[in-house]
C-alpha cells in the first residue's frame, strides 16, 4: 500500500499458486480483509477474481466485501477451465488468458454489476483484442478495462488504437463520455 500506482489489487485468484485459491473461501477472505483494512487506505483497493467462480461463490465474496471499504473488482484473472480451446497440445496445468476466457469474464462483469447495482468499480479484463471487445465490457458494467494478451500480441500502440476506436463507438451510440455507457446493457 505504498506510494506506487493508482490503486492496489488484492489477487485472490492466482491459477498457479501452490495450495489453490484459499481466499475465495468467505471465512478466510474475511480474516484477510480484516487485517488489510487495519492499515489506513490511501488509494482504491480492488479484489481480483477468478472467472471460474460460480454465481453463489461470487455472491459470498460480495457479501464479505460489503463489510469492508473494498472499491471494486477486477474481472478477471485467467481461467483453469479448458473451454474454447483449439490447441489440443495445450499443457494440462496453468491459467488460460485471452479469447477462451473472454465470455467467462464478461459473465462475471454482468453478474456483479447487476447484483450490486453499479456500486463497485469493475475493471474488465480478459480477451480484449479490439475496441469492440473493450466497449462490450464497458456496456456490461466495467468502468475500466485492462488488457494483457492483446498487448503481448499487438504491441504497445494497441492501447491508442483501442482508445480511438472507443471514441468512435461512443459517438455512434450517441454517448458524450464513457461513464454514460457503463452498464447500459445491464440496467
Ligand atoms: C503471461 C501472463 C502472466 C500473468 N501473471 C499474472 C499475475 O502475476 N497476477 C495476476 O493477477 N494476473 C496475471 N495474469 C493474468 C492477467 O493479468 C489477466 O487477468 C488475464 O491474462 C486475462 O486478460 P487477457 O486476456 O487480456 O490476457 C497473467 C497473464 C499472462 C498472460
Amino acid at each position: 500500500m505504498g506510494e506506487v500506482g493508482d490503486y492496489t489489487t488484492i489477487n485472490i485468484s492466482c491459477p498457479n499458486a501452490f495450495g489453490g485459491e484459499p481466499f475465495t473461501d468467505s471465512v478466510k477472505l474475511e480474516s484477510l480483509l480484516k487485517k488489510i483494512f487495519e492499515i489506513q487506505k490511501k488509494k482504491p483497493i480492488f479484489l481480483k477474481l477468478s472467472p471460474d467462480l460460480n454465481e453463489a461463490e461470487t455472491d459470498s465474496i460480495l457479501e464479505v466485501c460489503k463489510k469492508y471499504p473494498v472499491d471494486g473488482f477486477v474481472c478477471s484473472n485467467s481461467t483453469k477451465k479448458r473451454v474454447n480451446i483449439i490447441d489440443k497440445d495445450l499443457p494440462e496445468k496453468g491459467g488460460i488468458s485471452g479469447k477462451p476466457m473472454e465470455e467467462l469474464a464478461n459473465r462475471q462483469i454482468s453478474h456483479i454489476y447487476r447484483k450490486t447495482g453499479g456500486k463497485y468499480v469493475i475493471v474488465g479484463c480478459g480477451g480484449v483484442f479490439s475496441a469492440e471487445d473493450a466497449y462490450k465490457k464497458i456496456r456490461l458494467g466495467a468502468s475500466l478495462v485492462q488488457l494483457v494478451s492483446g498487448v503481448i500480441y499487438e504491441g504497445p500502440q494497441f492501447i491508442g488504437e483501442i482508445n480511438r476506436g472507443l471514441v468512435r463507438l461512443l459517438r455512434k451510440d450517441g454517448f458524450g463520455n464513457i461513464s454514460q455507457a457503463v452498464g447500459v446493457d445491464n440496467r
